[in-house]
């Protein structure tokens, strides 16, 4: 998962402390949560109606005096920043940027490389050329006869009205051949840079010449790239075509309409998948604001990534024949593998969510939704079950392939949940879709562990399905200490450069397959994970000023304890050092590998438990064949990190 890690730049875009510290400085909480909610003066305090729940009441507390909002009813808390975070569900350097343009503070940024500015510039440059070309065509549709007469009236055709084509900025590119790029570079832009963005080719012409255009969006609103569809009936004309991957344009990390659906899909805690533009329009517009579109992809991790920002609760509405529907089930493995919960709702034949609700209407078509939406597992339990139809072999094949997708959910109790139900549903004995799940979960933990491919030692069945890339889960108990350190290992080392990369991404990187179990620390590790997933830079004054109190409490805490590097390093390991990331380097050897050491033992004797239980039953030879070669090598994996941490662990008996 962190996989991206390794290729982001040593040197990240980081907000400077002054530029931090005056934002802080200047931001009154009052305006900032004013500009989004409306407050009533109540003493030295303001009050309003909460933003994060619904009530009638007010109990939405703002204090001047302490820079921090708090809600009585639902707890959300936090400062000018968090709020903004909350709010508008922005990343803290996001929340900084804003509220640093609400007051007309400057930002400083440092440590960028000239080849970063550059870079910087030119992608400045494809978002301005891409916003002109949505105004442009946008302004085409509503103003030109051209526009209006043939953009206007498909729209109208489809059922569109103004207000959604306002909401989208929906478009029109004329049909003339460069009428665009010709304005393109009258109003000053580089030909080079239009090419680029697949707005205009080599010989000027314009892309989307005579198709509507369906701008798509960050999460921020910027103009990222284009579908334009043709209004031919032609069939060998191709019915859309998308902007391609450019500087800023990354399809499978987008999703069509997030910009437009963000609160909704926040306020209802619910994110409707569908496949195409107009599918996400028609929803919109019938008042369904909580959709998006995969824009007819498979849905990728980074897009799971992204609704999971704003819930953990996907809805995916499929139309299409029954193969194809089957075919696409299997890949969503990646995200129950993000612990989404995911329902699938299956559309009527030959219908699309577009034609369902111009049918239905809102009200019918949720009502059906939520009536007849399938918990994924369970839907492909039983199609899948029906298409083996009693042949053993093939329900065999069915069964560790549902084996498989639970064992990638990485939440145990749900993970026991899915095992009770999926068993009642196949026929089978809890206990054996269990152990096969757990072998299923142990083998991954192990190949991840060592590197080595153990593929031949396992009797992998052909029909699990391989996928590249897999988070491995080694859920252990509790290892507080050595956890809590970890976090302190992060929050210490940010401004640490380690052999040129940054100390966090180190500390990072080789914590990828282990999984934090107290709910705290991960807390914090994820929240350090998926903002240097996003090449944002988190500072210690992120957490110091975090939003939740028992995080704010324990960074504090950790950072004002009188932890240092001791003395003692340098003469153990007679070193004369000039450099203290010489210390900060061995610190996070010694810590991670602690934290390995302690998580491995637990595996080993959890195996060895599961060995015990397994000696009393004759028929499981294999599974104890398999049992002891596990542990065997997690012998030698506890060798290698006792090694390291100088820490001596008693020898493996195996005969007790
Ligand atoms: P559909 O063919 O289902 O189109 O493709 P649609 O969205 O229902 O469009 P209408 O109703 O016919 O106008 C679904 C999605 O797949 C992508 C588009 O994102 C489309 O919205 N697609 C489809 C393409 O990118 N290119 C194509 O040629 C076809
Ligand atoms: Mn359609």
């Amino acid at each position: 998962m962190l996989r991206s890690i390794h290729a982001v730049p040593y040197f990240y875009a980081v907000i400077t402390k002054e530029t931090i510290d005056r934002i802080m400085e200047t931001a009154r909480v009052e305006e900032v949560v004013g500009d989004f909610v409306s407050l009533k003066k109540r003493g030295s305090n303001y009050i309003g109606l909460c933003p994060f729940h619904n009530e009638k009441t007010p109990s939405f507390n703002v204090s001047p005096s302490k820079g921090i909002y708090k809600c009585f009813g639902c707890g959300k808390a936090g400062n000018a920043v968090g709020f903004v975070m909350e709010h508008e569900r922005f990343t803290y350097r996001e929340a900084l940027k804003f509220i640093a343009k609400r007051y007309n503070i400057e930002v400083e940024e440092t440590q960028r490389s000239e080849e970063q500015v550059q870079q910087d510039t030119v992608r400045e440059s494809l978002y301005i050329i891409n916003g002109f070309a949505q105004n442009y065509f946008h302004e085409f549709l509503l103003q030109a006869d051209e526009g209006r007469n043939i953009g206007g009236s498909y729209f109208r055709e489809r059922g569109l009205n103004e207000a959604t084509i306002q909401e989208f900025k929906l478009g029109f590119c004329p049909a003339g051949g460069s009428v665009f790029t010709d304005a393109a570079i009258a109003a000053g832009y580089q030909h080079e840079l239009l090419k680029q963005l697949g707005l205009s080719n080599d010989q000027k012409r314009d892309f989307y010449r005579g198709r509507v255009i369906f701008p798509i969006h960050s999460i921020s609103g910027k103009v990222l790239g284009f579908g334009g569809r043709t209004l031919s009936a032609d069939k060998k004309v191709p019915k859309y075509v998308n902007s391609p991957e450019s500087e800023i344009y990354n399809k499978s990390k987008v999703l069509y309409g997030m910009y437009q659906a963000r609160q909704a899909v926040s306020s209802k805690d619910e994110c409707f998948l569908v496949e195409g533009y107009m599918d996400v329009l028609s929803l919109y517009q019938a008042g369904i604001t909580h959709v998006v579109a995969s824009s007819g992809t498979a849905l990728t991790t980074d897009q799971v990534r992204l609704i999971k920002r704003y819930t953990k609760n996907l809805t995916i509405l499929y139309d299409g024949d029954p193969a194809g529907v089957k075919a696409a089930l299997r890949g969503l493995d990646i995200s129950l593998e993000e612990g989404l919960n995911v329902k699938v709702m299956l559309l009527p034949q030959g219908e699309d969510p577009d034609t369902w609700v111009q049918k239905l209407g809102a009200e019918g078509f949720l009502e059906k939704v939520s009536k007849e939406k399938k918990d994924l597992i369970h839907l492909r339990t039983s199609l899948f079950l029906e298409e083996a139809a009693g042949d053993p072999v093939k329900t065999a094949g069915v069964i560790k392939e549902i084996a498989f997708s639970i064992s990638l959910i990485p939440d145990s109790i749900v993970r026991s949940l899915y095992i009770k139900s999926a068993s009642t549903t196949l026929g089978l004995e809890e206990q054996i879709l269990l152990q096969e799940v757990n072998r299923l979960i142990r083998k991954k933990a192990m190949d991840k562990l060592g590197k080595e491919d153990r593929a031949s030692a396992e009797s992998v069945p052909d029909q699990t399905p391989t996928q590249p890339e897999r988070k491995p889960h080694i859920t252990f108990h509790f290892d507080e200490p050595q956890e809590k350190d970890i976090v302190r290992l992060l929050l210490e080392n940010s401004n640490y450069e380690l052999e040129g990369e940054n100390a966090i991404v180190a500390i990072l990187r080789n914590l990828e397959d282990v999984e934090i179990d107290n709910n705290l620390y991960k807390q914090v590790v994820d929240e350090y994970r998926k903002f240097y997933e996003q090449q944002e830079f988190l500072s210690q004054s992120h957490f110091i000023n975090h939003e939740d109190e028992t995080i704010r409490k324990l960074c504090l805490n950790l950072l004002q304890s009188p932890y240092e590097l001791s003395d003692n390093w340098e003469k153990m390991h007679e070193v004369y050092i000039k450099d203290k990331s010489y210390l900060v380097q061995k610190d996070i050897v010694k810590s991670i590998s602690i934290l390995k050491l302690k998580k491995v033992l637990r595996m080993k004797e959890e195996i060895e438990n599961q060995l015990r239980q397994l000696q009393q039953d004759e028929a499981a030879s294999q599974d104890m064949q398999h049992a002891m070669e596990d542990i065997r090598q997690l012998q030698d994996f506890i060798r290698q990190l006792s090694e390291v941490t100088g820490t001596v662990v008693m020898p493996y008996t195996r005969n007790k």
